[in-house]
């Protein structure tokens, strides 16, 4: 059920605004389209909007123009990009600016509404995080954490390790864990948080013994990966982002596992199922039961 936001996509490439707009509209969500940087500017001077999708190469206004915009004057906006095949500058410029999240082009209806979802949690919860990390986790993992970022602290190039190795002490990265992250690097929570949800190692969700990843990218969403991430749910009675209730399983959807050849693609742990079917998924969740 999508909330009240309300989204701008901005693209000069019309069927990509028509693709956005259908899907999302179809599920709710309150979302406008516009063709220009430029157009984008005058449309958010004269109304707030939540989100903005924007893609990153357009003429006069490009995205990272934008998003600059968008940061010094509505610094309230979450921000995703839209993107074909960025170079790891311009990528690393938009984590720097404090995107949310991306859509890698060409996208599937499921790819687009994962995102979607995810950049609305990410809206609603930008108030600032009143909890401290203390209230949830035992004193000697925070000094396990604490101890990390001090031996990462003033090192260039430290929120991806300091990160990996805070997932690996806590087994997720919870905002109040991000919020201790990010003081302790003196950077910004909006920059870690664009760390987290743009790689998809990283997970904001605790994970069962055994994590069932489900790729939604293109050559898997052709093959009808759908079927087999139903058959999971069903026969798991698990929801993504969900573990079950003997904490055993957990699911997550990914955009692409790299493994496009063996579409449809599953990962449970380190193993590699391609050719996934739904008839294939009890003997598999088996093995590991
Ligand atoms: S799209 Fe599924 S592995 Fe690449």
């Amino acid at each position: 059920m999508a909330d009240n936001l309300k989204i701008l996509v901005v693209d000069d490439e019309p069927i990509v605004i028509k693709s956005c707009v259908a899907v999302l509209k179809a599920e709710g969500y309150n979302i406008e389209g516009t063709l220009s940087g430029k157009d984008a500017i005058l449309k958010m001077e004269q109304n707030p909007y939540d989100l903005v999708f924007t893609d990153l190469k357009m003429p006069e206004v490009d995205g990272i123009t934008l998003i600059r915009w968008i940061k010094q004057k509505r610094p309230d906006t979450g921000i995703v990009i839209i993107t074909g095949y960025p170079s790891q500058d311009t990528i690393k410029d938009a984590l720097e600016l404090g995107i949310i999240d991306y859509v890698p082009k060409p996208f599937t209806p499921a790819v687009l509404l994962d995102v979607t979802q995810r950049a609305v949690e990410w809206v609603k919860g930008k108030v600032p995080v009143t909890e401290e990390v203390k209230e949830e986790f035992p004193p000697s993992m925070i000094q396990e954490i604490d101890r990390v970022i001090k031996q990462y602290k003033n090192k260039p190039g430290s929120s991806i390790p300091v990160l990996q190795r805070c997932q690996q002490i806590v087994g997720y990265l919870p905002p109040v864990v991000q919020k201790r992250i990010a003081r302790g690097l003196n950077i910004t929570p909006a920059e870690i948080h664009s760390i987290v949800t743009f790689y998809s190692f990283f997970t904001m969700k605790p994970r069962g013994d055994h994590n069932i990843r489900i790729c939604l990218g293109t050559a898997c969403y052709v093959k009808r990966v759908e079927e087999v991430l139903n058959k999971i749910k069903e026969d798991l009675k698990l929801e993504v982002g969900e573990v079950t209730s003997d904490k055993k399983f957990s699911l997550e959807t990914v955009r692409c596992l790299g493994a496009c050849g063996l579409a449809p693609v599953m990962v449970i742990d380190d193993e590699t199922y391609g050719a996934m079917s739904p008839k294939k998924v009890p003997e598999i969740i088996e093995q590991y039961k």
